[in-house]
């Protein structure tokens, strides 16, 4: 029996969407753009999708945009949208903890002589919404924070930052990807501009997501081509992906707050018993502000990489560092951003819940991990 504890790398389908996916696939093979009834079926699939996307966020169906995933949202923002919208103005005030897909676009963008200002974090994983606010110059085009971190799960004050950022006229962004499904991410309070998601961190597929634009806000993609998504991304819309990822939507609005309360209760639990059962351990992150589902704990003298392999051939799969980093032996950007040492860093694994995960379960894992632990601390 598998344990899969790397959620925050990428989540199982749930039957419902599978279903719902399974029956697009089969009966509504018309092309949305069509308008006989084989295209207005698909049609629908998509409106009905982009509803429960709306819902989830708390936000009108006009503001979603289907992607290909989150990177697509983030690269969409800064190397689609800014540009045109900008103006004169070259700064943008974002963070040291941001994914890859906003990273290396803003890295793009200083290439192209732009400034970006990366706020600190602290040792909790914290970013200051005061020095969000101080970073923000007159020629600043765009705040762009992420809501909740994969490595770490900490999850930052998006809402205060959102309205800094409001208050000096400047547009928000933030990629929301690890939040959505997880905690609750209604923005219709919120001064949020611009909100990425992708699919499959919420039991939905891979290679689909969102960018929330708010329709107040002139847009520019980059897939230019055909006149879906109101000419705003060319191509025909993967139709059984975008219908699973509303059904996804569709269970998070159902289940969500006592998906979180379970999630918790089980990483509470690991926790727990990690703690209890090895020794030299440390968890980093705040405790509070913290996905509900996302433990990442310092095992202090063992090699990450090593641990992990040895839970892989006991059947039980985790994370070091950022999964899309892993193979590489650098370690976490995030937690050296946060005052660990690369040993410290690299001596760190991620250990992430969700749908499937029970207590028996997690009773395996904290029965091998101790011995685990103590022979990867031997084999330094
Ligand atoms: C915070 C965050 N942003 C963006 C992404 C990119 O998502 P995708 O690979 O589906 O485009 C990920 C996935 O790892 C993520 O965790």
């Amino acid at each position: 029996m598998r344990v899969y504890l790397d959620h925050n790398a990428t989540t199982p389908l749930r039957d419902e969407v599978v279903e719902t996916m399974t029956g697009v696939l089969r009966d509504t093979f018309g092309n949305p753009s069509s308008t006989h009834e084989e295209g207005q079926a698909a049609r629908r699939a998509v409106d009905h999708a982009r509803e429960s996307v709306a819902a989830l966020l708390g936000v009108g169906a006009g503001d979603v945009l289907f992607t290909g995933g989150a990177t697509e949202s983030n690269n969409t923002v800064l190397l689609g949208m800014l540009p045109a919208l900008a103006g004169d103005k070259r700064h943008i005030v974002s963070s040291v903890g941001e994914h890859p897909s906003v990273e290396a676009p803003l890295e793009v963008l200083e290439r192209r002589g732009w400034r970006v200002t990366r706020v600190g974090i602290d040792a909790d994983g914290l970013l200051d919404p005061a020095e969000v606010a101080a970073s923000i110059e007159p020629d600043t085009a765009l705040v762009s924070i992420i809501w909740a971190n994969n490595e770490t799960g900490v999850v930052q004050p998006i809402a205060r930052i959102a309205e800094l950022a409001r208050e000096r006229g400047v547009l928000m962004h933030t990629d929301a990807t690890q939040a959505v499904g997880k905690v609750s991410v209604d923005i219709a309070d919120m001064p949020v501009d611009l909100l990425s998601l992708t699919g499959h961190k919420l039991n939905a597929p891979k290679g689909i997501g969102c960018l929330l634009v708010r329709e107040s806000i002139a847009f520019s993609g980059i897939l230019h081509g055909g006149p879906q998504e109101r000419g705003r991304r060319g191509g025909t819309e993967n139709v059984a992906c975008i219908a699973g990822l509303g059904a996804a939507c569709e269970l998070a609005i159902g289940e969500l707050p006592e998906r979180a309360t379970l999630y918790a209760q089980l990483r509470d639990r690991l926790w727990d018993g990690i703690a209890a059962k090895v020794p030299n351990i440390a968890r980093n992150g705040s405790e509070t502000r913290v996905l509900p589902n996302t433990l990442n704990v310092e095992f202090a003298g063992a090699a990450g990489e090593l641990l992990l392999q040895a839970l892989d051939v006991e059947g039980v799969a985790v994370s070091s560092g950022a999964a899309c980093h892993s193979g590489s032996i650098e370690p976490s950007a995030v937690l050296v951003a946060m005052g660990r040492t690369p040993e410290q860093a690299r001596g760190s694994l991620r250990l992430s819940v969700g749908h499937g995960n029970d207590d028996s379960q997690i009773d395996r894992v904290l029965a091998i991990l101790p011995d685990l632990v103590r022979r990867a601390r031997s084999a330094e």
